[in-house]
């Protein structure tokens, strides 16, 4: 049995902390924290009456807690990560890693240093099964050498309109690391273009086209959508030397009816990617009774938060960016 505290209890936070609670063999839920107490005693009380915390240090320190997820925002990330990481706990983050660079570096460095793996990432395209299909594929080398990979992920409209900043380092974070992980190739030069969304908030993004090459030679390009106003979507299509191929677009069937054919667009990422949210977290657990995490890993998180300040590079200054080459550490 792993006991389990949950860091920020929002829309992922309540969705892993009710998966591990519900849908997750020897998981349990013992504590939650967020800084919205009323909120965090709602999740609680769904996973059977956890201990509620308001501040880091006192759940990260609860010895009843064995193991931690990440789910509070973004720039709360890095802090987290780094008390887990001190305190010798395991810990399942969500993405990103860290809003900078070098806050990733020291997570990375601190990890290293400490001689085990401790950290997983929550790139959880890994746990969809379309995806696993595509990765599938083409680890057979059916398809032949890849040479394009192409992303699309698309939101239906988002509350606040979104920097471009924050558009590349939430969201297009999922993409670098999709190429990454389906291509087993490294970035070497990535362009941005974008169309503003407000027009007189010149730091808006409605659409991201980012460019990219590999490598070993295989282009690709990622479309990210932030208010396309008819749903949820996440596609890859990769293109090889002998054929290509795509994941399925949606949850739901094809229809025919009423002479015409349609197949429903799911409403948002809890939808779409609800078995894989479910997968994630159950494989989790099972690794950390193995003996450490499986699953993407910091390393994954630094090299995504490196693409993503080259995207950001490129959006500000309108020209290509070079990737830097990184060494991965033994
Ligand atoms: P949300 O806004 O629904 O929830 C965030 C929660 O964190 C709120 O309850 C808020 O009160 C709490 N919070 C704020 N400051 C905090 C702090 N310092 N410490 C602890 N809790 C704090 O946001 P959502 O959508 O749940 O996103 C949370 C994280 O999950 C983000 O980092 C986001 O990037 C990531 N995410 C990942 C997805 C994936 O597919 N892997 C999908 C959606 C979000």
């Amino acid at each position: 049995m792993i006991q389990v505290g949950v860091i920020g209890t929002g829309g992922m936070g309540g969705r892993h902390a009710r998966n591990l609670a519900h849908k997750t063999p020897n998981a349990k839920v013992v504590a939650v924290m967020d800084v919205d107490v009323p909120r965090a005693e709602e999740i609680a009380g769904d996973c059977g009456g956890a201990k509620v915390f308001a501040d880091l240090d006192s759940i990260v320190a609860d010895p009843d807690v064995q193991a931690l997820v990440i789910a509070s925002p973004d720039p709360f990330h890095a802090e987290a990560v780094m008390a887990c990481l001190k305190a010798g706990k395991p810990v399942l983050c969500e993405k990103p890693l860290a809003v900078t660079i070098a806050e990733a570096k020291e997570i990375l460095d601190t990890e290293v240093a400490s001689g085990r793996r401790l950290v997983q990432l929550g790139f959880m395209r890994e746990y969809d099964v379309p995806h696993q299909a595509l990765k599938a594929l083409l680890d057979s080398g059916d398809l032949g050498q890849p040479v394009l990979f192409r992303g699309v992920h698309v939101g239906e409209r988002f509350a606040e309109p979104r920097t471009i900043e924050d558009v590349i380092i939430n969201s297009v974070a999922h993409d670098i690391h999709s190429a990454r992980w389906l291509l087993q190739q490294e970035f070497t030069q990535v362009y941005t273009q974008w169309v503003r969304d407000v027009v007189d908030r010149p730091e808006t993004c409605r659409l991201f086209l980012g460019q990219m090459a590999f490598k070993d030679g295989t282009l690709g390009v990622i479309e990210m959508n932030t208010a396309t106003g008819y749903g949820y979507q996440v596609d890859v299509e990769i293109t090889g030397v002998a054929g290509s191929a795509r994941t399925s677009p949606a949850s739901a069937p094809v229809v025919k009816q009423r002479r015409k054919q349609f197949q429903p667009i799911d409403p948002d990422w809890l939808v779409r990617f609800d078995e894989a949210y479910k997968r994630e977290v159950q494989d989790w657990v099972l690794s950390l009774l193995a003996g450490q995490p499986t699953g993407p890993t910091v390393w994954d998180g630094y090299v995504a938060m490196v693409v993503a300040d080259a995207f950001v590079r490129s959006a500000k200054t309108g020209h290509p960016q070079v990737v830097p080459d990184l060494e991965r550490p033994a």
